[in-house]
């Protein structure tokens, strides 16, 4: 499931029109990295919650009837296209009317996810590793089962932005998870390992869901859900082994840019000499 029906106000006026998961890192949207992050983990049905003027996002992953068309006449390959396309029925769209938080995003496709667990990704948080990291969590979850979700270990000055896990026993990557809040002061952080953007849930998260009342910044924050689930099933934590980019920051964007077109076979070189000189 992609939440996809935030306002993106951190972005504005870029995302008046267009939405912030179709801002692209280099010359691929950020939903389609998390989208092939999920393809990679073996997923093979996408949940798009959407809202007004989100439209384009489902497009991306549609036939584009007379590109294509004129493409081929033009003799020109349409493997570039590939990653976009999807067997009929593996595209599914809830709408969310009204942005009332990530929590409340979720629960709007409630009837879709039925009573099956299913997995979480944040299209602005981009997740680069080798395995990917839903691939690295499904690995996990085979073992463990239950809920599951991935973390990141950040200075403490920075806990205050994100949600924090309040860690158990550790084992490798994995972190049993006593708690979980919101935001915390930094004096009241349980931890310096945060909520990075990806998860893996049972059902029972949107029962829980259904009464929820609104947390941190006025909106039904899903951690809150989550943080009522612990003890009733079992909880752990994935430690990602990767890079990961706030791309839901400027800063992050720019960051992820950089990194990924210097990596780039075909332009890393060109721009590691403009970076360069831009630095003097
Ligand atoms: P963010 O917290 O980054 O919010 O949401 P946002 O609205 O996208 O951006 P800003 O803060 O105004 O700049 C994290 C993810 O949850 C989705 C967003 O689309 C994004 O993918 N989301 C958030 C929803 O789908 N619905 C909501 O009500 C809130």
């Amino acid at each position: 499931m992609f939440p996809v029906a935030g306002l993106g106000t951190r972005f504005l006026p870029a995302t008046k029109a267009i939405p912030k998961e179709l801002l692209p890192i280099v010359d691929r949207p950020l939903i389609q990295y998390a989208v092939d992050e999920a393809r990679e983990a073996g997923i093979e049905q996408m949940i798009f919650v959407t809202g007004r003027g989100k439209t384009a996002i489902v497009e991306h992953f549609d036939t584009a009837f007379e590109l294509e068309t004129t493409m081929r006449e033009r003799g020109k390959s349409l493997d570039i296209l590939e990653p976009t396309r999807f067997p009929p029925g593996d595209i599914i769209t809830v709408r969310q009317q009204v942005p009332l938080g990530l929590g409340h995003a979720i629960w709007c496709a409630r009837a879709i996810v039925g009573d099956e667990p299913f997995a979480i990704l944040l299209p602005d948080e981009l997740m680069v590793g080798e395995p990917g990291c839903m691939k690295q969590m499904v690995a996990a979850y085979e073992e463990v089962g239950g809920n599951l979700i991935s973390v990141l270990e950040v200075p403490r000055e920075e806990v205050s932005s994100y949600g924090v896990i309040d860690p158990g026993e550790e084992r490798g990557t994995l972190t049993e998870v006593r708690g979980l809040v919101e935001k915390p002061p930094i004096n009241e952080a349980p931890s310096n390992k945060i909520v990075s953007g990806r998860y893996i849930l049972q059902p029972e998260v949107m029962r829980t869901l259904e009464d929820q009342e609104k947390g941190a910044g006025g909106e039904i924050q899903l951690t809150d859900a989550m943080a009522r689930m612990i003890g009733g099933q079992p909880f752990h934590a994935v430690t990602f082994a990767g890079r990961r980019f706030d791309c839901g920051s400027k800063t992050g964007f720019v960051e992820a840019t950089l990194a990924l077109a210097l990596e780039r076979e075909d332009m890393g070189e060109e721009v590691r000499a403009i970076a360069k000189r831009l630095l003097g």
